[in-house]
């Protein structure tokens, strides 16, 4: 039965850590997957989080399976990171929100639910996007479009054109937004932008789904969270997937969550039924430990102040970054103005290098970006700046 099997391409970001870790050379340099190392280019484990995990150890619980849509500890912080805690919609109970494995699962729930809901409706996601997207939406069985988003003249968000996109998208289409850290581009809407958004979603009757899996690497964890407010305010229903693999850097134990603001408190307990029956029949319910840490730290007043200054630490750790490489770039003799990198927001920069110059980076240099010309900041560390900024001069020059 497998003798026609074709083989798959590799992942256009996973597939790049394969490759990396089959790389002997010892100073290769992984820019590739969004991961955030330290300075000495280690994962780390959250303090607030290695407090939860001990406590949890000592506790000895037992591992029974968890509710379908998992805890309501769990989900009820979530819903108050995303809305903030005084939010009327979770007074009114106009919140759904079930943990997910990670970003990518609260994403593919969505999806299917989405698929039985609005079968007929093409989803749209912004041009570029996250790899990820495009594969997972279509594997959920949507046709998949784009909207206009980057601009490559001004680096930044071609405005115009994406509510010329919206204003053209069939009603009932779901719009994929990213909700901060646009990922690849690091080009955010403003505030205002993000008004204008709402009001076209409103206007053509579209769904919004709204990405959030680098809240917090921007400004700060409200600050960040400006989208899920500005649509929180507008009355309409909408989709969020959000993720604690970066902000609690627990990647592994893929924590995240899916969450569905609803009209009302009936219309979420029927809406909560339909997305139970999807889990139930994809994977049952989710893992505990990642979740349990993550509640445990958020629901705790010690342990999430803990959390957030650790988190502040990840956030100003890769601006130094972006400043610094911009600086070593000048000083490496790179013939093209770098300076936007330290413009871009979250933990990636679009750098503008091309399939061939990234190509280069790998094959010379043991250095590992998407093909698209995304880089990792988080990836970068005092040590390994300057032979990065050395490479990426060499490879434009000229
Ligand atoms: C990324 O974009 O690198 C991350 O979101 C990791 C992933 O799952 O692709």
């Amino acid at each position: 039965i497998f003798a026609a099997v074709e083989m798959a391409p590799r992942d256009p970001i996973l597939g790049l850590n394969e490759a990396f870790n089959a790389d002997t050379r010892s100073e290769k340099v992984n820019l590739g997957v969004g991961v955030y190392y330290d300075d000495n280019g280690k994962i780390p484990l959250l303090g607030a989080v290695r407090a939860a995990e001990k406590a949890r150890l000592e506790a000895q619980p037992p591992r029974g399976y968890q509710p379908i849509e998992g805890p309501a500890a769990y989900n009820g912080a979530v819903q108050n990171l995303l809305f903030g805690k005084d939010s009327a919609l979770i007074a009114n109970a106009q919140v759904v929100t079930v943990e997910a494995l990670g970003g990518t699962g609260a994403l593919k729930v969505g999806a299917d639910y989405l698929k039985r809901l609005l079968p007929g409706a093409t989803v749209y996601i912004s041009d570029p996007s996250w790899e990820n997207h495009r594969a997972l939406f279509e594997s959920a069985g949507f046709p998949v479009d784009t909207y206009a988003y980057y601009d490559a003249a001004t680096r930044g968000v071609n405005f115009t054109g994406m509510k010329t996109s919206l204003e053209a998208a069939p009603a009932g289409s779901i719009i994929v937004l990213h909700a901060c850290c646009h990922n690849p581009t690091g080009a955010d809407l403003s505030d205002a932008q993000w008004n204008e958004v709402v009001d076209a979603c409103r206007a053509r009757g579209l769904v919004p789904f709204l990405d959030m899996a680098y809240q917090g690497f921007a400004d700060g964890i409200d600050a960040d969270a400006v989208a899920v407010r500005a649509f929180s305010a507008s009355g309409l229903q909408f989709f969020v997937s959000s993720s604690f693999s970066k902000s609690f850097s627990l990647y592994g134990e893929r924590v995240g969550a899916l969450t569905i603001v609803t009209a009302g408190k009936d219309e979420s307990a029927r809406v909560l039924s339909q997305v139970k029956r999807v889990i139930r029949t994809n994977y049952s319910n989710p893992p505990i430990h990642g979740g349990a840490v993550v509640a445990a730290v958020l629901n705790s007043a010690e342990l999430r102040q803990e959390w957030e200054t650790e988190l502040a630490g990840m956030r100003d750790r890769i601006r130094a970054m972006r400043t610094g490489l911009v600086d070593q770039l000048k000083a490496a003799g790179a013939t093209q103005d770098f300076s936007f990198v330290a413009k871009q927001r979250g933990m990636f920069s679009y750098t503008g290098l091309s399939a061939a110059q990234v190509e280069r980076l790998r094959a010379e240099f043991g250095i590992y970006a998407v093909s698209t010309g995304r880089i990792c900041l988080a990836a970068l560390n005092s040590k390994n700046i300057g032979y990065v900024a050395q490479a990426i001069a060499a490879v434009t020059k000229g």
